[in-house]
């Protein structure tokens, strides 16, 4: 009679766990398909990434909800009752069925996984049917900025630190580092790939979107790791087209560009804007300098500028913003300032923000 009590237990407890553990695995996989995990899709290669990733909440989830649901069941069901404290549970045989069935439906499903892992895998580092039109750009990892390289129409290479990239083409991108290991990585896009000294890495993206995008380094590469961060910006083909060939151009015409420009009124550069949000392409001074006339808070990466600057001229302050490593402030390491501001803003720009650091750290 005992015995009989306790089989329709737990044929009832089975009927219960099979009704809670379906009604929690809908429940899980539609909310795991229905939250946002990631940036926009920016490239083919998202969209693929994104659907193998649902495919992995699909499978992942109910395999979850099973093993929650038995070992919740299992604690109530078979919870030591009062009179229970001496006696040993049941003596349990293996069981041929269970072993075969507990073998073979994980087998499948990581069989299933494992192909359409493999599919995407090689779909999205496939080389484009014409592989003459693929944009190639070399990305360069130093600390704390990334450079990138393109081939002009002439053949001369083309260095820059904003990220052009074409809608709709195929991008190579070989990657290197010039000192330790960076992490490449254009969230929207999905790829990312080790920045490695001596060893060139590569993947290719192909954007979708017009707009822009931050890129990022994504490992740990020293003090100035947080502020390795630029943007990608994508344009229509017609755009980037245009803007290979006047970067072309002006390689031609180096006295075109740049020289006469510091003369241009810098009364109309906002200089404290610059100095705590950046210019759109630099990192904002303020994230990692504290300076009282800007209101940015203590305790950064780099000195304090209202006593490292106290007195010293427009010259000083500018060889510290285009040559970081010329002088280094006493107690701090040197190579954490990015070495790119002389790119990353324009001359007119250093300028008004040499005036704006002379004018706030004079005493
Ligand atoms: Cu470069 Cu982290």
């Amino acid at each position: 009679m005992a015995v009989d009590s306790r089989s329709r237990t737990s044929r009832r407890t089975i009927v219960q766990m099979v009704v809670v553990g379906t009604l929690a695995s809908i429940i899980g996989v539609l909310w795991g398909l229905y939250i946002d995990w990631f940036p926009v899709q920016g490239s083919t290669q998202a969209r693929k990434i994104d659907d193998l990733w649902d495919l992995m909440i699909a499978f992942a989830v109910p395999v979850f909800v099973l093993v929650v649901t038995v070992v919740l069941f299992a604690v109530k069901e078979f919870r030591m009752r009062p009179g229970e404290e001496n006696l040993d549970g049941p003596n349990i045989h293996g069981s041929t069925k269970l072993e075969i069935v507990w073998t073979t439906i994980p087998a499948v499903i990581i069989f299933i996984l494992i192909g359409y892992a493999a599919t995407i895998l090689s779909d999205i580092e496939a080389a484009p049917a014409n592989a003459a039109q693929e944009l190639k750009v070399d990305v360069y990892g130093q600390q704390f900025a990334w450079t990138f390289k393109y081939t002009g129409a002439d053949g001369k290479p083309i260095n820059t630190t904003r990220l052009y990239l074409p809608e709709g083409q195929s991008v190579k991108f070989n990657v290197h580092s010039k000192d330790v290991i960076h992490d490449f990585w254009i969230p929207a896009m999905r790829m990312k790939i080790d920045a490695v000294p001596g060893v060139t890495t590569s993947y290719r993206i192909t954007p979708i979107r017009v707009g822009s995008y931050p890129v990022v380094c994504a490992e740990l590469c020293g003090l100035g790791h947080a502020v390795m961060r630029q943007t990608a910006y994508v344009m229509p083909p017609a755009k980037f087209n245009a803007w290979l060939a006047s970067k072309s151009a002006s390689a031609a015409a180096p006295a075109a560009g740049g020289g006469g420009s510091a003369a241009a009124a810098p009364a109309a550069i906002d200089a404290k804007a610059i100095f705590t949000k950046g210019n759109g392409e630099s990192v904002a001074c303020g994230s990692c300098h504290q300076l009282a006339a800007a209101g940015t808070p203590a305790g950064g990466i780099g000195p304090d500028l209202d006593k490292v600057l106290a007195g010293k001229d427009a010259a000083f302050i500018k060889t510290s913003i285009v040559d970081p490593q010329a002088e280094i402030a006493k107690g701090y390491p040197p190579n954490v300032m990015p070495p790119n501001f002389g790119q990353t803003l324009k001359p007119a720009e250093i300028d008004a923000l040499v005036q704006y650091l002379v004018k706030s750290t004079r005493k």
